[in-house]
């Protein structure tokens, strides 16, 4: 039966990487509800451009058969964010089993582990710190040392704000142009070279390192022909571990932000209605973080009607698909308690990407992200005193990623 052919409605214009700019998460959503239509087109970076929003553009987007990811995502993010060589730009049986060694590093024992060590981080920031606390800046330390000891990445404890200072640009800066772009860039070539000189030195037998650490597991890794990664790429892997550890950083700033604009959702856990895990789970699908994910459309196909052709640049907005009101009651609203009769899909629910995580390009940190956090939620809820000055937290939706700039203040 041949489908009926429609349109995808389509934005004039040159390009609207400025507009991109300028609207940040709001510029696939602004377009859907302009052409009243979940897939339209534009023009980003000087090319065609498919955006999608939803659920079933989700599940599209995922399907394999369909899109591909080498050389996706644009040069400008691989030099800064995720790096060149990486799992994100791999596909097939060579993705599967790159992927198969980062799910390796996510079982129980290991998160526990992770689990373990941001408690006693925060517990170790704390035991030393003023009375005015900047909780973004605080979180970017306790955890640069968390990816550092959970990686088994051997480091000096005075350096411990060198690597911060280095990773956080990474994905700080990744979205911005001029000055902070290049600084992106320097961070991410100074600790490349500072881990392939770590990895060359682990295989010719100058490191101790312990063996069921991701570090050694990484550098000591095959591909599918039996040869060890580049040093480079295994550089660039273990950078795709420690810094999105970083990054949760920002999710700890929005934990915090939520719990100071809502403390009766707080007295929810507090008399067990909720539990903090649904909380975590509405912060991260309330707030900003990643605004979309990038593919190309591996072979002429219709969908719905609309006719997608090969190479298009495609992407899916994980934003808009966790603001989608066919899928969430008043998205607008911050309420953790629509999580405690969720019905979960790999598609309905994607602020770290959708569909398989051993198949597909899912976040394979995401059980280790959700962990982090309620276990930070529950430190500072449970085991210290703290009370926030006054002050008015704000953030840009046009700043990718935001940071609200929480402030607490300890009590004795
Ligand atoms: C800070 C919170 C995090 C956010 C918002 C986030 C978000 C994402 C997103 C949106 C993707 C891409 C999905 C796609 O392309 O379809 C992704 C991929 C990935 N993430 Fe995360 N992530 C986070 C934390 C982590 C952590 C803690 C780790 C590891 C410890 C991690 C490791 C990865 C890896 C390796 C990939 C590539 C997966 C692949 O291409 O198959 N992420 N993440």
């Amino acid at each position: 039966m041949s489908e009926h052919h429609k349109k995808i409605p389509k934005e004039t214009g040159i390009d609207h990487s400025i507009e991109l700019l300028k609207e940040g998460y709001n510029f696939i959503l602004n377009r859907v509800e302009k052409f009243d239509s979940r897939v339209v087109q534009t023009r980003l970076l000087g090319e065609k451009a498919i955006c999608m929003v939803g659920k079933n553009e989700a599940e599209l987007f995922y399907d394999t058969d369909k899109f591909f990811r080498e050389e996706a995502a644009p040069s400008r993010v691989q030099k800064t964010l995720l790096g060149v060589g990486g799992v994100q730009g791999l596909d097939g049986e060579e993705h599967r089993h790159r992927k198969a060694m980062f799910m390796s590093f996510m079982t129980r024992d290991s998160l526990n582990e992770v689990q373990n060590l941001t408690k006693r981080e925060w517990e170790r920031v704390f035991a030393h710190s003023p009375e005015e606390v900047n909780i973004y800046e605080t979180a970017k330390i306790v955890l640069t040392r968390v990816a550092l000891n959970w990686a088994g990445v051997p480091y000096k404890e005075v350096e411990i704000k060198n690597w911060s200072k280095r990773l956080s640009p990474l994905f700080e800066m990744a979205a911005n142009i001029g000055p902070k772009h290049i600084k992106s860039r320097r961070s991410r070539k100074k600790l490349e070279q500072t881990l392939q000189g770590l990895v060359k030195k682990l295989r010719e037998g100058q490191l101790d390192v312990n063996q069921s650490s991701p570090f050694y597991n990484v550098s000591m890794h095959r591909d599918s022909d039996g040869n060890l990664l580049d040093p480079h790429v295994a550089a660039v892997e273990i950078l795709n571990l420690i810094r999105p550890i970083v990054a949760i950083a920002v999710y700890v700033d929005f934990t915090l932000l939520a719990v100071y604009e809502h403390p009766d959702q707080v007295c929810e856990i507090q008399n067990g209605h909720i539990q903090s895990q649904h909380f975590i789970q509405e912060v991260r699908r309330y707030y900003p973080f990643f605004p979309f994910a990038v593919a190309r459309v591996k072979k002429d196909f219709t969908w719905n009607g609309f006719d997608f052709k090969k190479n298009t640049m495609t992407l899916l907005d994980l934003y808009g698909t966790n603001h989608d009101p066919t899928i969430w009651e008043s998205p607008n609203e911050f309420k953790p308690s629509r999580f405690k009769e969720w019905q979960e899909s790999p598609f309905n629910f994607i602020p770290q990407g959708g569909g398989e995580f051993d198949f597909g390009h899912r976040c394979a940190g995401e059980w280790l992200t959700i962990d982090v956090m309620r276990v930070t939620l529950e430190y500072f809820l449970h085991e210290i005193n703290f009370r926030f000055p006054e002050q008015n937290p704000e953030y840009d939706m046009n700043d990718i990623p935001p940071v609200p700039g929480v402030m607490i203040h300890l009590k004795g």
